[in-house]
């Protein structure tokens, strides 16, 4: 099953992958999640997107459709994948289409003062990347991770002048492919409100109809 996730920061596109991957048996590849590996591995790509990440700006779409077509030479990507926030553009989207066909791409709808709630609440590990909130999914240990014992953290762009940013981004570049894929009659919506039980369970209901 070939899957896009669309939506907004902080809709739960990553929480939803991180289960619907087992449920499915299929790779979650995040470009998010990509490029801050490249960040904390201090690569020359990293180096490169880390300023860029942090204000909640858009990365060039060559420099993300390129990392994206070497992702999808590896041998895990050859029999489904959920791609989550790729692509984020109209310009990125035409380049998919000329990888790969799609069985469905995700539209997480949520409003715009629970996506703040969310994202302000985030917090990660830093060495996993694991997420929590501190009120909707909170450690165990207050700002210590579950299975690491490490520290959590805040994402750079979690802070209050990149969401706005980054909501900002979302609307003008993003939003676009909600039409450009409900034209393509691929688009599905689905309800991200609710519990990630529940939303999981109406992904897995829409993907399979
Ligand atoms: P990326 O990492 O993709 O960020 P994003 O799209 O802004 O999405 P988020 O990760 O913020 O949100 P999410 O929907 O995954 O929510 P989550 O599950 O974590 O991209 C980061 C940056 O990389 C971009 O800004 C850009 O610079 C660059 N980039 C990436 N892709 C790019 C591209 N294609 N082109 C150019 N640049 C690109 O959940 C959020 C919080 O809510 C968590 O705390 C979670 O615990 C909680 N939560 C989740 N679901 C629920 C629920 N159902 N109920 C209650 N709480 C919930
Ligand atoms: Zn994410």
């Amino acid at each position: 099953m070939n899957l896009v996730f669309l939506g907004p920061p902080g809709a739960g596109k990553g929480t939803i992958a991180s289960e619907a991957k087992n449920l499915f048996g299929i790779p979650h590849i995040s470009t998010g999640d990509l490029f801050r590996s490249h960040i904390k591995g201090e690569t020359e790509l990293g180096k490169q997107v880390k300023t860029i990440l942090a204000a909640g700006d858009l990365v060039p779409d060559s420099v993300t459709i390129e990392m994206v077509k070497q992702r999808f030479l590896e041998s895990d990507a050859q029999n489904g994948f959920i791609l989550d926030g790729f692509p984020r553009t109209i310009a990125q989207a035409d380049a998919l289409a000329e990888m790969k066909p799609l069985d469905a791409v995700v539209n997480f709808v949520l409003d715009r003062d629970l996506i703040v709630k969310r994202l302000s609440g985030r917090r990660v590990c830093k060495s996993t990347g694991k997420t929590y909130h501190i009120l909707y999914n909170p450690p165990k240990r207050e700002g210590i991770d579950d299975e690491t014992g490490e520290p959590l953290i805040q994402r750079d762009d979690d802070k209050p002048e990149a969401i706005l940013n980054r909501l900002s981004v979302y609307e003008k570049q993003t939003e676009p492919l909600i039409a450009y894929y409900r034209e393509k009659g691929l688009l599905v919506d689905i309800d991200a409100s609710p519990a990630p039980e529940v939303v999981l369970e109406a992904l897995v209901k829409v993907v399979q109809k």
